[in-house]
């Protein structure tokens, strides 16, 4: 029996070799994935060492060499040292598989108490937020919303304004044009041709949108801005009327106290025309504030807006009303510099920059 205990001793001792690495794993810092590949190898070891084609299930066979009264002993030893090669693959497997759980539930584990991560929403645009309080205003006297077209043919942009080819107005509004014929309209007034002949008269309606001038941008130029025109016609419709709706949706803006000012001035599409100027709403007209000049007004105690008069017989023609039935006013300002003095702004760039860091403050 010497002989074939021997052998089977030499059986346990290849596996001791092999099964050796597993036998004190050490598995601080392991990963998952590694950690389940090496519960592969073991479960490879577990067929190799002790599967039905395996040398110990050989060793089995070596009974009928022992003499017949040692087989009762010899079957004892095989199975103690079966047991031992078994329990040391269920022990290493036991390991794996129970770190492999713990790993999988802490890289799982969620901890409620932390404080959350805030989503960065977000907010309009300063000139957004600015447009839709003036469109507000317009909408509670009755004004509608008209949008249009940003390319537009010289027509809109300039003739049916009373702009003729040759007229020094088309100089100072010089745009940008498409190779065939095309502009990018260099003032909202074009709505107010598009609006006529879309919905006819009387009209009421503001048309706010982007522009388009042939300027090197600097602090308070950019190629493109916006505008809001405002356009009325109806029958006896007066001066007194543009100047109520001026000064009314100037208060609502900026407050009761608002004052409003016209002075004579130059339009094509407007005879009279006028520029408006209203109080300043940092220093209330008195051109101080804090003690020194006030900034948005420069001391002067007054804010240019934009211009305005009575809607040009021209241009009434030229959408085919009758300027002796019917009479308007038209009313048209820039956005950007409005927006700029009440947020003190310095740059009117900084709006089109999309730098998150200046949008951020004018929630
Ligand atoms: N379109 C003019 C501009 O861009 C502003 C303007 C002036 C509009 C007088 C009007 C108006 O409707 O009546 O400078």
């Amino acid at each position: 029996m010497q002989e074939q205990q021997e052998e089977v001793t030499k059986i346990r001792e290849a596996f001791d070799q092999e099964f050796g690495r597993f036998a004190d794993l050490d598995l601080d810092g392991r990963g998952v994935t590694d950690a389940e590949s090496l519960l592969r190898e073991v479960g490879e070891l577990k067929i190799k060492h002790t599967g039905k084609k395996s040398a110990f299930a050989g060793a089995m066979k070596l009974i009928g060499k022992v003499a017949p009264e040692e087989r009762g002993n010899f079957g004892k030893f095989v199975q103690s040292v079966e047991k031992e090669i078994v329990s040391k693959i269920e022990e290493s497997e036991k390991r794996l598989a129970e770190f492999i759980s713990n790993a999988k539930i802490e890289s799982e584990r969620l901890d409620v108490t932390l404080p959350g991560r805030r989503p960065r929403t977000g907010h309009l645009h300063p000139i957004t937020i600015l447009r839709q309080k003036i469109e507000d205003i317009f909408v509670s006297m009755g004004y509608s919303i008209e949008d249009d077209r940003e390319i537009e043919t010289d027509y809109y942009n300039f003739d049916a304004l009373n702009i003729p080819e040759g007229h020094p107005a088309r100089e100072s509004q010089d745009t940008f044009y498409t190779t065939d014929g095309f502009a990018l309209r260099s003032q909202t007034s074009t709505v107010q041709i598009r609006a006529m002949e879309r919905r006819g008269v009387p009209i009421r309606i503001i048309a706010p949108g982007k522009v388009f001038r042939r300027d090197t941008p600097d602090m308070t130029h950019v190629p493109m801005f916006h505008q809001i025109e405002g356009l009325c016609v109806d029958k006896s419709i007066t001066m007194a009327h543009l100047k109520g709706t001026v000064t009314e949706w100037l208060k609502r803006l900026f407050g009761e106290d608002t004052i409003t000012r016209f002075r004579p001035s130059y339009f094509p599409f407007t005879e009279p025309s006028a520029e408006f100027d209203f109080s300043c709403f940092k220093c209330h007209g008195t051109g101080q504030y804090d003690g020194v000049r006030c900034r948005p007004c420069k001391g002067s105690g007054w804010i240019e807006l934009g211009g305005s008069g009575m809607v040009h017989p021209n241009v009434l023609r030229a959408v085919g009303v009758d300027p002796q039935v019917y009479s308007g006013f038209a009313f048209g300002f820039g956005l950007e510099r409005m927006c700029a003095l009440m947020y003190s702004i310095d740059d009117i760039r900084l709006m089109f920059e999309n730098d998150v860091r200046f949008l951020e403050q004018f929630k």
